[in-house]
């Protein structure tokens, strides 16, 4: 189990008015979860004056994060979307936009992941995923995150863009880079380079496959569907625009497919009960990827910023706040959730999670998420009886991405 860092019983016992939940270290210890608790509890609306670029509110309710999702017109999207303000380099993405341009720009990336094409999808990634789990080894310890749960997204996302296979590992790379900052801390790269590297290298790569795509036939790829669709076809106008919807289409598949790869392994040896019922009954596999999903939630938050003065459970928000909806702490709502921390593979509401988010902005990628995760354990429980954690996990210090670095396990046959 993770240690929480020795101050949680000083954060615990400090006024309420002085708790801001951002630090990273509190995500990579586990901590979160108890400040968390504390807060639904005591002040589920809460106003911090410090934060990561300032005051922030942060709800932490499930029935108050699905009120602010669904309430873009009150809660907008635009430009800033995680609880610190975005540096000078903020290419535009339909995620940090409101309607109509979101709508547009969705619309246009849609078919690349809606259920039609996942069938067709389905069987290809199945394939590619037998080969990945045919290739590791029995009875020795490796790393799950990078041989399994890197590899499985990579190829995943590689397959959406229909992106030259031999290079996939540059779409990691461009995503690692992306949610570099000082504010999501997952990969240390200074802000000259990240910019560098997303505008020098990442750009003109996809600009190639842009122009190749814009001039072949329409196809099902997300570059294909830009350039196709006729209110996105001049995206390459602004290419900081194409940029910024490259990064949101790149880094919204990764770090949350993966760990939720690596959470699923990570919790059901910390719930051995849970992975025994699974074990008699595969038919579970569908209702325990929700629930790892909430369990793990890859994304802790999101943030909107307050369109206009409004009144919200008695709090008074003012135009311009940064809002904070906490998913982490709404996926472990005791309102909502029995027993919330505890993982429960058939637990009856567990489709319920926040993870995905609500409302107009609601995760596009979820089903392809859903698909990926599920075949993964049709296949695992096939091959193996076990999969063990042999050593602590690393787990990334952000309070944006929840997730590991790495995870030594030993597969049994
Ligand atoms: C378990 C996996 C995933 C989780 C937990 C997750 C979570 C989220 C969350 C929380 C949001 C914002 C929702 C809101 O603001 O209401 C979001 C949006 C989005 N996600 Fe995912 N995501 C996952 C997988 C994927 C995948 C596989 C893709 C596709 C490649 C993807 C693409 C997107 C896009 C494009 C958006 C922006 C949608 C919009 O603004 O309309 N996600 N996701």
């Amino acid at each position: 189990m993770l240690q929480p860092a020795a101050d949680l019983s000083d954060l615990m016992a400090a006024p309420i008015a002085d708790l801001d939940v951002s630090r990273g270290e509190y995500f990579q210890s586990g901590l979160h979860h108890a400040l968390f608790k504390r807060l639904r509890a005591e002040d589920p609306v809460h106003y911090s004056k410090t934060g990561p670029s300032g005051p922030y509110w942060s709800v932490t309710r499930h029935e108050d994060i699905v009120a602010i999702d669904t309430n873009h017109e009150d809660f907008s999207s635009n430009r800033d979307i995680v609880i610190g303000d975005q540096g000078d380099f903020a290419p535009p993405m339909f995620i940090a936009k409101d309607p109509p341009v979101h709508d547009v720009q969705r619309k246009a990336a849609m078919p690349a992941v809606a259920p039609t094409r996942l069938a067709d999808l389905e069987a290809l990634m199945r394939a590619r995923l037998v080969a990945i789990l045919d290739g590791l080894p029995v009875g020795e310890p490796f790393d799950w995150v990078d041989k399994v749960s890197i590899e499985l997204t990579t190829q995943m996302l590689a397959t959406l863009f229909d992106f030259p296979w031999e290079d996939r590992r540059l779409l990691p790379y461009w995503s690692d880079v992306t949610t570099s900052s000082e504010l999501v801390g997952n990969y240390d790269m200074s802000m000259e380079e990240r910019h560098r590297v997303l505008s020098e290298e990442c750009l003109p790569y996809f600009a190639r496959l842009w122009a190749e795509r814009a001039a072949a036939p329409p196809k099902f790829d997300f570059i294909s569907l830009l350039a196709h669709d006729p209110g996105t076809a001049d995206m390459m106008k602004d290419p900081m625009e194409f940029l910024g919807n490259l990064m949101l289409l790149i880094v919204g598949g990764n770090d949350t497919t993966r760990n939720s790869i690596s959470g699923g392994v990570f919790a059901l040896n910390q719930y051995p009960d849970e992975f025994e019922k699974l074990k008699r009954d595969p038919s579970l596999i569908p209702n325990m990827v929700s629930e790892v999903i909430r369990w793990q939630t890859p994304l802790a938050h999101m943030r909107r910023t307050a369109a206009r003065d409004v009144e919200f459970k008695g709090r008074k928000i003012a135009k311009g706040d940064r809002v904070v909806m906490w998913y982490v702490s709404g996926n472990r709502d005791e309102a909502v959730f029995d027993d919330p921390d505890r993982l429960i593979i058939d637990r009856p509401n567990a489709r319920r999670h926040v993870a995905f988010g609500f409302g107009i902005h609601r995760c596009m990628g979820n089903r392809v998420a859903e698909m990926q995760l599920r075949i993964l354990w049709e296949e695992l429980l096939k091959r193996y009886s076990r999969i063990e954690v042999v050593g602590p996990p690393k787990i990334v210090q952000s309070n944006f991405v929840l997730g590991y670095q790495s995870m030594p396990v030993r597969l049994h046959a």
